[in-house]
């Protein structure tokens, strides 16, 4: 635990303070343990050119805590100047940058160390008020969702990785409960999207809206790896009609023919890679490792289509009896080992039916961690967006070609992980934890 202490201060203010304080220690932690199980070559090395090498990861929290706690919130003198171009995200493609005279383990190691002492004074001396950047600690949390997302990144560059496995953990070990209904409707009308005061939520989030959404039906669960299966075994990657135009020329040119990881005996019989290890597909997990085409193209095969964002918010966080749009399915309460899969407390998703407490009033299940779900929507700014505190986290990427994904995975740390939360990425892309549900009109 830290060895500081924490001073006094008003109640609700020491409990922010506190607060952060874990949140960051957590992140901390979870890097560390992501690195110290790779020896140094491993640490340099590039594990795929869709990834940097791990030590970049590293040096790269260290930098962005340093820009924005050390420098900006602080106040104080740089630790290193000389290194903000080399971990400037926007500077060098990931592939790029095993070339560059990067940090090594032991350097990269010792600076996220001097930045993070500082970051404790400025921690301790910031009253969370006063600048919009302070306000409620937003700066900190902001940072410690950086660790964590990269912390996600650096658990997908483990999931490339060639060798033995280094990870552990326990298996999910849930009681679970039979899924009975396949189905959610949710009825048409308008509800609350995204968020103007959760004091951490980051800009792309914000501000609150209403929408109004058609009644349409959604899965109760995330597509399992049975039911991606009865797809491949249909001819769904050698039925055109099934595919976009795009799509299918992507399937053609990149030999798509399963999700990612997997090999097959030609029987039915499918095996996966999994950090290391290589074992049946289980087949009551959500799938995971596929793109936006082959999720869409299973929809369309199942008769069915993905949710819009706006779908699967609405889905996740409306309260049938308070019209109000709460912060995670289940209510406002933060989420806990009953509710979610999240925080690497496993190495993978969970079999459906494994979480009923964290189900939505309209009994929507594993929603939030498992696997982070394809919508069919583009990344777009919510009417009033605003770029803050920098234009490099959201707006850059908006009305480009990403799709958007909710609701994490379990590879997804809570603090980075709500009912509003929003990522993207490339509809090729399948090296992170995704997989979906499918939705209809009704
Ligand atoms: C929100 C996950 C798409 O990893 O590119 C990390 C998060 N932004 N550093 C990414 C992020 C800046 C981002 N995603
Ligand atoms: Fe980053």
């Amino acid at each position: 635990m830290s060895p500081r202490a924490v001073p006094d201060g008003g109640a609700v203010v020491t409990g922010v303070r506190e607060q952060l304080e874990a949140a960051l220690l957590r992140a901390r932690g979870r890097s560390n343990s992501l690195i110290e199980c790779v020896d140094d070559a491993d640490l340099v090395a590039q594990h795929s050119p869709l990834m940097s090498p791990l030590v970049w990861d590293l040096a790269h929290i260290g930098n962005q805590e340093e820009l924005w706690l050390v420098r900006d919130v602080g106040g104080r003198e740089p630790v290193r100047r000389d290194i903000d171009e080399l971990y400037d995200a926007f500077k060098h493609a990931r592939s790029a940058r095993p070339t560059l005279p990067l940090l090594g383990p032991a350097e990269a190691r010792h600076y996220v160390g001097q930045v993070r002492r500082k970051v404790w004074d400025v921690l301790d001396a910031s009253s969370f008020r006063g600048r919009r950047l302070e306000q409620d600690g937003f700066a900190f949390a902001m940072i410690a969702q950086h660790e964590q997302q990269h912390d996600e990144t650096m658990l997908a560059t483990h999931q490339l990785r060639k060798g033995p496995a280094v990870l552990t953990a326990p298996p999910v070990r849930a009681a679970r409960r039979p899924v009975t209904e396949r189905e959610a409707v949710i009825p048409a009308g308008e509800f609350t999207m995204g968020t103007s005061d959760d004091p951490w939520a980051l800009d792309n989030e914000r501000p609150a809206h209403r929408v109004h959404v058609e009644e349409f039906a959604i899965d109760t669960v995330p597509v399992t790896n049975a039911d991606y299966a009865h797809f491949i075994e249909d001819g769904g990657y050698r039925r055109r009609e099934l595919w976009s135009e795009r799509g299918w020329r992507h399937r053609r040119e990149s030999g798509l023919e399963a999700p990612m990881f997997w090999t097959g005996d030609g029987g039915g019989n499918w095996w996966r890679h999994r950090f290391g290890i290589l074992e049946p597909v289980p087949p009551d997990e959500p799938v995971v490792h596929v793109c936006w085409f082959e999720a869409q193209a299973y929809a369309r095969w199942a008769g069915k289509r993905l949710p819009t964002e706006a779908e699967w918010e609405k889905a996740a966080r409306w309260h049938p009896v308070s019209g109000r749009s709460r912060r995670f399915p289940w209510g406002d309460d933060e989420p806990d080992r009953t509710r979610a899969n999240l925080g690497q407390r496993h190495l993978g998703p969970a079999p459906i039916g494994s979480y009923p407490a964290g189900a939505s009033a309209l009994g929507v299940q594993q929603l939030m961690g498992d696997v982070w779900e394809w919508t069919s929507s583009s990344f777009t700014g919510y009417p009033g967006f605003a770029a803050f505190p920098y234009r490099e986290y959201s707006e850059v990427f908006l009305d480009g070609d990403y799709r958007v994904l909710r609701g994490g995975s379990f590879g997804t740390d809570p603090i980075a992980c709500r009912g509003t939360f929003r990522n993207w990425d490339h509809p090729i892309r399948r090296q992170i934890f995704a997989g979906f549900r499918c939705a209809r009109d009704v």
